[in-house]
């Protein structure tokens, strides 16, 4: 594979990878029952806005129209009790009224909240959420250690049910922001905090770090994928098994590349040797559909252009350069497409 094939292939896997970006990432289409709640709390401030920009448009066009005095001539000084008091009226009753307007929106944002918040189950499903420097990692815990299931970037959920959140950072602050389905929450380091995501629409929902958090924040996206119960099952039932065995010549030889060059330093393929945490958890890497934190679409073209040269694509992550020669490129893509 040359180099010129590859970025070629990186070409039309970025191509690709605009045809494929699902999830429309937009907090006023709802997917469930926190998003539903925010998106009523915007509608609500939106018309209170409304509502007072009209009115003050309104008094200042009326208040324009009046006041139409020849340039140039004297105003004479005009003793009005009678418009005084008015006006003092206008302007206490104005003030009143904002006063009253935030403490109803201060009251509605409370409500909110609580009702964002408040969400429970006795039984949920706990996903351990980790943002690292510009990846998310993806671990559904449990008791047993061989029972835990560990990805990134695509967080597979059941649709309908209540799922909670463990957010926590392994180096600064990210932000954890699916629009479709909740506001934003910051994953703080050395910090663990919970919340609650319902999704009752199947489909595809992206989200992104909404925080700054370093050279490449912009290419910081995930996405959750909300799934009837049957299908969740199978997927968790697949991400428990450990990697499956090279099924040819080709894919063996490209697991003794990965298990013999710089991939073993920081991932881990359960089942293999490799078992280090540094980088994302390659074990089911074929059953996701984007690479590098859906910065390219999972096809062997992006995975070779990523593998070669991944700061060419993420200026500044942490993953080197792997010059690979083309034989043992090629044996590795294989590898890698077979971990289903
Ligand atoms: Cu992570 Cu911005």
């Amino acid at each position: 594979m040359t180099a010129t094939a590859i970025f070629g292939g990186l070409h039309s896997a970025r191509a690709l990878l605009l045809a494929q970006v699902t999830g429309d990432h937009n907090s006023l289409h709802p997917a469930g029952p926190q998003a539903s709640n925010i998106e009523w709390l915007y509608w609500v401030i939106f018309w209170i806005c409304f509502v007072v920009f009209v009115l003050v448009v309104v008094g200042f066009a009326r208040a324009s129209a009046r006041t139409h005095t020849p340039a140039q001539e004297m105003l004479p000084i005009i003793q009005d009790p009678e418009g005084d008091r008015r006006a003092t009226w206008i302007v206490g009753s104005a003030v009143a009224f904002t006063v009253l307007t935030l403490f109803v929106v201060l009251f509605i944002s409370v409500i909110t909240g609580k009702r964002v918040e408040g969400l429970t189950s006795k039984n949920p499903i706990t996903i351990q959420i980790t943002g690292h420097q510009w990846w998310w990692e993806a671990q559904y815990p449990n008791p047993q250690a061989d029972q835990t299931i560990t990805t990134a970037n695509e967080i597979h959920i059941p649709v309908g049910k209540p799922v909670v959140i463990l957010a926590n950072s392994a180096d600064v602050i990210h932000s954890f922001w699916a629009p479709n389905v909740h506001g934003k929450r910051d994953l703080l380091p050395g910090y663990s905090s919970a919340f609650w995501i319902q999704i009752d629409k199947p489909g595809t929902y992206s989200g992104r770090c909404a925080e700054f958090c370093g050279l490449q924040h912009a290419h910081m996206g995930f996405s959750i994928i909300a799934e009837d119960e049957n299908t969740f099952q199978q997927w968790e039932a697949q991400q428990l098994k450990p990697a499956a065995d090279p099924n040819g010549p080709d894919a063996a030889r490209g697991k003794q590349v990965f298990l013999t060059h710089a991939c073993i330093m920081c991932h881990t393929i359960r089942g293999t040797d490799a078992g280090s945490k540094m980088g994302p958890d390659l074990t089911h890497l074929a059953s996701r559909k984007m690479i590098a934190a859906e910065s390219l679409p999972n096809t062997p073209g992006a995975l070779a252009a990523w593998i070669i040269d991944p700061q060419r694509i993420k200026p500044g992550n942490k993953m080197a350069p792997n010059p690979l020669a083309p034989d043992d490129l090629q044996s590795l893509i294989t590898y890698l497409q077979t971990l289903q």
